[in-house]
């Protein structure tokens, strides 16, 4: 008898299990719309030139290559609570800011230290979420639940059924909140409508988890930043897991952090000392080459304005795919799909279902994924009339089957 007879084998994920199916298909065309990394108008990841400068500064330099401290280096954690917070907050001892691998690492982390409160009945996210999030909180122990947030029929961010969802909530569940450019929908509350909704969440004595994992993809690092400065405001407990991998395109580094707020100096201390012995059983201490780019770029002010520059540049090349986007369709003479233009971010929500993923993995080497979100950050120019043919391909196909019934 085998070890592993009682467990059973899991589905792929549905993200990063798309990608392996994406790399061991061999047909020419295929294009990869599932996962969020940003493609230049080429098809490639790039490299910004703000990373190889300041990848450039780092070999000129080169520094040995020895342990982090388990939180990762005081600088890197400084100027990470500066991008998040603002300058005023570098150094606010009540934030203690946590290199953590990506911006998973760094909602496991805080999922595992939450864990040990024993105070936490509940976590929520909203229906629907980033793939990942129910699989790190119940991993991490954790009975997770879901919060109206979208409706699919109308393509509308689902506010008054929030709200009223949020005050049944009992005192200290977790709110899994997208900072911005809410994944995979694109559809962000208003300025009034957050205003709205985080007053309830302190009000209730909710703790809000901010995943910010699109800073400056939405409108500009600040802006984008906007819930969390106005959470601070409330001197209340949050936590905040942010990822460096798509506006620094360094996907494969695993750069991010966990920002903690606590309000006394004594609960700061414990709080770091939990996160050390949690990373200590984890992964030991960080890895050193990621955090050590990021942290040149965003305290060097010349790179600062070039990466500055180079995620704009990224964030209208989106924007503007969104617009091709919606037109091609029209071309096809679908023009059901005009909501995309109000979306922000890499994904769009399509409204397409899972037998349309299929099919245009099967036929047409188009990877979406089975919620019907696309990575509109992997479309350009050469695949676009490909991408919206087969996608009104499989609608027409679907409709036909359909009647014929
Ligand atoms: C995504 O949503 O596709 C990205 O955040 C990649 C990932 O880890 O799922």
């Amino acid at each position: 008898m085998s070890l592993y007879t009682e467990i059973t084998k899991l589905p792929r994920d549905p993200i990063i299990g798309l990608t392996e199916l994406f790399k061991n298909d061999r047909r020419v065309p295929k294009y990869n719309l599932g996962v969020g990394v940003y493609l230049d108008e080429h098809g490639n990841v790039p490299v910004l030139e703000s990373v190889k400068r300041a990848a450039q500064l780092l070999y000129e330099k080169r520094e040995p290559c020895a342990y982090l401290p388990m939180g990762g280096l005081d600088s890197f954690c400084e100027a990470t609570k500066k991008l998040l917070f603002g300058p005023e907050h570098s150094s606010n001892a009540n934030i203690m800011t946590t290199q953590a691998l990506g911006g998973t690492g760094a909602l496991r982390l805080g999922a595992e230290l939450l864990q040990r409160t024993k105070k936490v009945p509940l976590v929520v996210i909203s229906e629907p979420s980033w793939e990942n999030h129910r699989n790190i909180f119940e991993s991490a122990g954790f009975k997770v639940k879901t919060y109206p947030y979208y409706d699919p029929n109308t393509n509308c961010f689902l506010f008054t059924q929030l709200l009223t969802f949020l005050k049944k909530l009992p005192k200290h569940t977790t709110v899994i909140l997208h900072a911005n450019c809410h994944n995979p929908t694109g559809i962000d509350p208003s300025e009034e409508q957050w205003q709205e909704i985080l007053d309830t969440i302190r009000k209730f004595d909710l703790i809000p988890f901010f995943d910010l994992a699109y800073q400056g993809f939405k409108n500009n690092f600040k802006d984008d930043a906007s819930v969390l400065r106005t959470y601070i405001k409330f001197e209340k407990p949050f936590l905040v897991a942010n990822s460096f991998s798509k506006n620094f395109s360094l996907y494969g580094e695993r750069v991010g952090a966990l920002s903690i707020f606590s309000g006394s100096l004594e609960e700061c201390t414990k709080i770091q000392s939990h996160l050390k012995n949690i990373i200590r059983s984890l992964y030991s201490t960080p890895p050193t080459y990621g955090q050590k780019i990021v942290e040149k770029v965003l305290s060097n002010e010349k790179l600062y304005a070039i990466w500055q520059s180079e995620v704009q540049l990224m964030r209208g090349r989106i924007t503007e795919m969104r617009n091709q986007l919606v037109k091609a369709f029209e071309e096809e003479n679908l023009t059901s799909f005009s909501f995309i233009k109000d979306q922000h971010g890499m994904f769009s929500y399509s409204g397409l279902g899972t037998m349309h993923a299929v099919q245009l993995r099967e036929k047409f080497g188009i990877y979406i994924l089975d919620s019907g979100r696309i990575c509109i950050a992997a479309l350009n120019k050469n695949n676009l009339k490909y991408v919206t043919n087969a996608i009104s391909t499989v609608i027409n196909e679907k409709t036909i089957q359909a009647k014929s019934f």
